[in-house]
């Protein structure tokens, strides 16, 4: 690393080890506004966790089991060949989800015809598990364009699925523990007064999303040695989160405390859009992005109409991306979120690509300068403005500290902003080339300082920073 790039870096953590679930979308289904946030704020508080030394292991918990791909078989064995499964595969594998539902609503025997079929998956019908893995493959391939494209990375995919050989035994171990009861030809944990049994295996003898949390947690403390075991949901699945906590601690786990639900709003748009893939009517994620894109390629060629297509089209995407990024990561995550173009793409508002154009200006800045600043200025700053930057500057390493320990990303992201408005003043009253020699030097690590921060604060949000837009 260089000495730019080491900033902010502690060693708090050493030795200690995170594993963090997040982004974790559904086979079959494509990715909608509310994984943006399931993405981007599980990769900022990933990133801001290795800066505090920690090692992190991000889990892809793959939603990849369930009545559903029963239903999707049965489907598919059904009307697939109506479909392009070659040249549209992912497109087709929706479509037929979204038909299943369409249809079971109007004869609703296939509702058990899909029972049956994902029964037989759980039985191990091979040439149902091979239409299965398809499906999977189908959609890690579509879901990896947009990790790409936000630039998210998970170290491991450990999909519901994998959990099948594990779940006989949670249910001995629960049944030892003297904790699961029969209920109505189920077996669920009860919970006391305040929250709904959990239920573990239904009465048709199929396991349910909580058993295999469950399985997952015990993999990821006994396994994979989580100290600090982290879930990057949304806020409607709480309840979830607690009886699935409450069963470990139940069991005995004391490193059930270890255990956090990080959740995070919803997306409210003006139109009051809801959100739900069984029909169709839903914002994509991939919609939304290109959306910024192209939006963002209109106002850079005005900005900027000397730039190649290949220039515009790259700080299109960088900027767009990192304009819904940075919105997405701007707010108490607990909020929900407000869906609003123009705040999002304006170039001088609280906004991602304000940051960015503060990085640009500081990037223009030193190439004009024409050799490497220094990273400390060297004499007693004598303008306010120059002192107030430092001490914001200064700020950095107990902004990320503080980031981390709420696992607020939006710590960070508000103080990029104020970074720039203090930038801002700095600059706008105060001369930087030009002046005499000591002066323009100390002026000019300020200046390389408040880049370095942007660039890293940026990206620790997955946000890239290009150098002219
Ligand atoms: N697949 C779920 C969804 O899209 C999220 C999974 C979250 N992680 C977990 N361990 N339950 O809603």
């Amino acid at each position: 690393m260089s000495e730019g790039e080491r900033l902010g870096y502690s060693t708090r953590g050493p030795g200690k080890r995170i594993v963090i679930d997040y982004s974790s979308p559904n086979v079959a289904k494509p990715m909608h506004v509310g994984h943006l946030r399931a993405t981007v704020i599980g990769q900022a508080i990933r990133n801001i966790a290795e800066t505090q030394g920690y090692e992190v292991i991000g889990l892809n918990h793959l939603g990849d089991w369930g009545v559903q791909f029963g239903k999707l078989a049965w489907a598919y064995k059904e009307w697939g060949d109506q479909y392009d499964f070659k040249n549209k595969p992912f497109q087709s594998l929706f479509e037929i989800y979204v038909r299943f539902h369409e249809e079971a609503e109007k004869s609703p025997e296939l509702e058990a015809k899909g029972s049956l079929v994902f029964k037989n998956l759980e039985d191990g019908d091979t040439a149902v598990a091979e239409i299965w893995k398809m499906f999977v493959d189908i959609s890690l391939v579509e879901y990896q364009r947009l990790w790409d494209l936000l630039g998210v990375k998970h170290d491991l995919v450990r999909g519901e699925s994998f959990y099948n050989s594990r779940l006989k035994a949670v249910e001995e171990m629960l049944e030892k523990r003297g904790l699961l009861v029969e209920s109505q030809g189920a077996s669920v944990v009860n919970l006391g007064d305040d929250m709904p049994p959990c239920l573990i295996r239904k009465s048709d003898g199929a396991s349910l999303y909580a058993t295999r949390d469950l399985a997952s947690a015990i993999y990821r403390k006994e396994e994979l040695k989580a100290d600090l075991n982290l879930y990057v949901v949304g806020v409607d699945q709480s309840l979830h989160f607690k009886q699935v906590f409450e069963v470990l601690e139940m069991s005995g786990y004391e490193w059930a405390k270890d255990c956090h639900h990080i959740a995070f709003g919803m997306y409210r748009f003006k139109e009051g859009m809801k959100m739900s893939t069984r029909k169709g009517q839903v914002v994509f994620l991939e919609d939304v992005l290109n959306q910024a894109i192209e939006r963002t390629a209109v106002v850079v060629a005005e900005k900027n109409p000397g730039l190649t297509d290949a220039e515009r089209a790259s700080i299109a995407r960088d900027v767009g991306v990192g304009a819904v990024a940075f919105n997405d990561l701007l707010f108490d995550r607990v909020k929900n979120v407000e869906f609003d173009w123009d705040r999002i793409l304006s170039f001088e508002g609280d906004s991602g690509p304000y940051v960015q154009y503060m990085y640009v200006r500081c990037a223009s800045l030193i190439r004009k300068y024409g050799k490497e600043p220094k990273m400390m200025p060297e004499r007693t700053l004598s303008a306010p403005e120059e002192r107030e930057l430092v001490r914001v500057l200064m700020a950095y390493d107990d902004v990320l500290e503080m980031a981390f320990d709420g696992f607020k990303p939006n710590v960070l992201a508000q103080y990029l902003l104020e970074v720039c408005a203090v930038f801002s003043r700095f600059y706008h009253n105060n001369r930087i080339l030009g002046e005499e020699a000591s002066v323009e030097e100390s002026r000019m690590a300020l200046v390389r300082a408040t880049k370095e921060i942007l660039h890293q604060g940026l990206r620790h949000l997955s946000i890239r920073s290009p150098e002219f837009m």
